[in-house]
């Protein structure tokens, strides 16, 4: 199978799994876990924040975010096909007891102007704007790079409403390495960031999530509310260092790759590809007269795996257990399926 569900489906590697045997470990909800406190410190400084904390996956960094932001009855800002509104069971609502307010974008992104205009002013009638929350690369709209302009504008709007930023990151790794825009010039735009190691960059576990140190210690407590306390977590904080210091460039490959396919079957009649940016594929199949359901399971027969992104669209992902080979295997098979 050539699996394109998602960058996350990737296997550990060699060289993470021998640091999950050879990590030095501790007990980490006693802040005694060396190899946690090195991937911290690591990805605080990648994304030039004053502290990080290791969290079991991007979805649980998102909760602690907005959980360590907001008070119960805020209101967070976010774009309408947002991952924290659209893909994590509205557990902001659960958890937090905040209302999710969307805005929607173009591509993901969403305009300043309509940002400040969805700032709540002060009356007794209203919830008060507790956060805003972005996203990069934005995942629903297919990888989209949100430009660092954009992300300028909207940081200054809520610096001057004095409201908190928090980036969800999951892909901010794809961003930059499709930009060319340091990883911290984006997190500069924000006060708090969530990056997952265990998307593109192949961990088998864990997100980050980095920003002022009083932040992260009400972060850290919010973790262990949630259950997210971890012991000898050196053991998959090792796999996660491995991704972040040596999986980061080799996301150049997984982009050309996914313009590789998408350059591969554009021209089949019936098909409307986006535009690609960094590693997601967004087809519309309704030109074919499939579902997307009738048409992944077509594919499923060719040996290629993708998922539903809409009643008619599907979404591939390239990841680091796909090769340029496998794209070539993958886009000969579509074409002479449905070509002509
Ligand atoms: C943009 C975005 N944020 C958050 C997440 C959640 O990450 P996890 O699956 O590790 O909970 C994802 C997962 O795909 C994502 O795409």
């Amino acid at each position: 199978m050539i699996d394109m569900r998602s960058d996350t489906v990737t296997k550990p590697t060699l060289a993470m799994r021998q640091a999950a045997l050879e990590s030095e470990v501790g007990d980490d909800v006693y802040e005694e876990d060396p190899t946690v406190i090195k991937l911290e410190e690591k990805a605080a400084e990648m994304l030039g924040k004053e502290a990080a904390l290791f969290v079991t996956s991007g979805t649980q960094g998102n909760q602690i975010a907005v959980l360590t932001h907001c008070q119960p009855g805020n209101e967070v800002l976010m774009e309408a096909n947002a991952h924290l509104f659209v893909y994590e069971g509205a557990s902001i609502s659960a958890f937090a007891g905040v209302q999710p307010r969307t805005i929607q974008g173009e591509r993901g992104v969403m305009d300043p102007e309509e940002v400040r205009a969805a700032i709540r002013p002060d009356d007794i009638h209203f919830p008060e704007t507790g956060l805003i929350c972005l996203e990069n690369t934005h995942n629903k709209a297919g990888g989209v790079v949100v430009p660092i302009e954009n992300m300028k504008k909207i940081y200054a709007i809520a610096k001057e409403e004095q409201i908190p930023v928090h980036l969800d990151g999951a892909r901010l790794f794809n961003a930059s390495v499709a930009s060319g825009i340091p990883l911290k010039t984006y997190a500069d735009q924000t006060d708090t960031v969530q990056v997952c190691l265990s998307k593109g960059l192949g961990a088998p576990v864990g997100s980050i999530i980095a920003g002022p140190a009083d932040f992260i210690k009400k972060a850290r407590k919010w973790r262990k509310r949630l259950g997210g306390g971890l012991r000898q977590a050196g053991i998959v904080a090792g796999p996660a260092y491995v991704a972040l210091t040596e999986m980061v460039d080799r996301l150049k490959d997984d982009h050309a790759n996914a313009t590789r396919l998408a350059r591969g079957i554009k021209d089949i009649e019936g098909l409307r590809v986006e535009d690609v940016e960094t590693n997601m594929i967004l087809v519309h199949v309704d030109g074919l007269g499939h579902t997307a359901h009738s048409f992944l399971e077509e594919l499923k027969e060719e040996g290629i795996l993708a998922v539903p992104y809409g009643p008619k669209t599907v979404r591939f992902v390239t990841n680091y257990d796909v090769s340029t080979k496998d794209i070539d295997v993958a886009v000969d098979r579509i074409v002479s399926k449905y070509k002509g």
